[in-house]
């Protein structure tokens, strides 16, 4: 049966957590969802693990489109995000909805963009016009220039408060899920307790209703330097089925991340 929006918001209801890994093709898509994996991500991180930029601004709509159909074409079950890349919605809503729908067309069940506030308008305008929208908040890959480097986001009491806020006019603004990255735990936790839509972390701590990792990450695939937050599932397993299996497992019985994993 197909993971929905409806199946996802059941298992917060239900205390269920969700696990979501980073997908690039058809074949992963297939195996991933086989381990277990409810929902697959088309990531921009595609331009790091794929195609090895130092960062995600170079991808385009087309490396995403096509992405997307690879993973859409493999997925039976889960349910597949794709990301919207740099430039590609930040100008305007109408600009948005253009390439979303592109995304949607191409086989996603939703699309990814990152901002706060200021993205509220353009998720109401995506959202009423059918595409539905998670929210990418916290740390955000394609502002790394302004941000100056990888920097933990929310960590004083007024950006705390900042992210706080964010999150909940996104969900007003008709946001269906919630994505915070490099956030520390406790004000990740606030954040989900304060929501009725699921949030995901990454770099986020334990309690956000689910997790995502880059697929490159979890696997140990990717030569890069390894954040604080990445685990290869790899150690101990026999198999990248077993790795899978071995990371939907530690998410759903809250056993990754660990305090080691957390900011
Ligand atoms: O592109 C990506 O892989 C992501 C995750 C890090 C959440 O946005
Ligand atoms: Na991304």
């Amino acid at each position: 049966m197909k993971t929905t929006l409806t199946t996802l918001a059941k298992m917060k209801q239900d205390g269920q957590k969700i696990a979501m890994l980073t997908c690039y093709d058809a074949s992963f898509a297939s195996l991933l969802e086989e381990a277990g994996v409810d929902v697959l991500l088309v990531g921009d991180s595609l331009g790091n693990v794929l195609q090895g930029h130092a960062s995600t601004l170079p991808v385009t709509m087309a490396h995403m489109v096509y992405h997307t159909e690879l993973v859409a074409r493999g997925a039976k079950q889960a349910l597949v995000i794709a990301d919207m890349p740099f430039a590609s919605y930040q100008a305007s809503p109408a600009q948005a909805f253009e390439n979303a729908a592109r995304l949607m067309a191409a086989g996603a069940q939703m699309v990814k963009l990152e901002g706060g506030m200021v993205m509220a308008e353009t998720v109401d305008f995506l959202t009423q016009r059918g595409i539905p929208v998670c929210q990418h908040i916290g740390f955000q890959p394609q502002s790394v220039n302004a941000y100056g480097g990888f920097k933990v986001q929310g960590k004083s009491e007024t950006e705390a408060e900042v992210l706080k806020r964010d999150a909940l006019a996104l969900q007003a603004a008709g946001a269906a899920m919630l994505l915070m990255e490099m956030v520390p735990a406790t004000v990740a936790r606030l954040v989900t307790e304060a929501m009725a839509i699921p949030t995901i972390g990454i770099g986020a701590g334990p309690d956000t209703d689910g997790q995502v990792l880059v697929l490159y990450d979890a696997l140990g695939v990717f030569p890069g330097k390894k954040a604080r937050f990445v685990k290869n599932f790899m150690h101990g397993a026999s198999s990248i089925q077993g790795a899978v299996e071995a990371y939907v497992k530690a998410v759903k019985g809250g056993t990754f991340p660990t305090e080691e994993h957390s900011f």
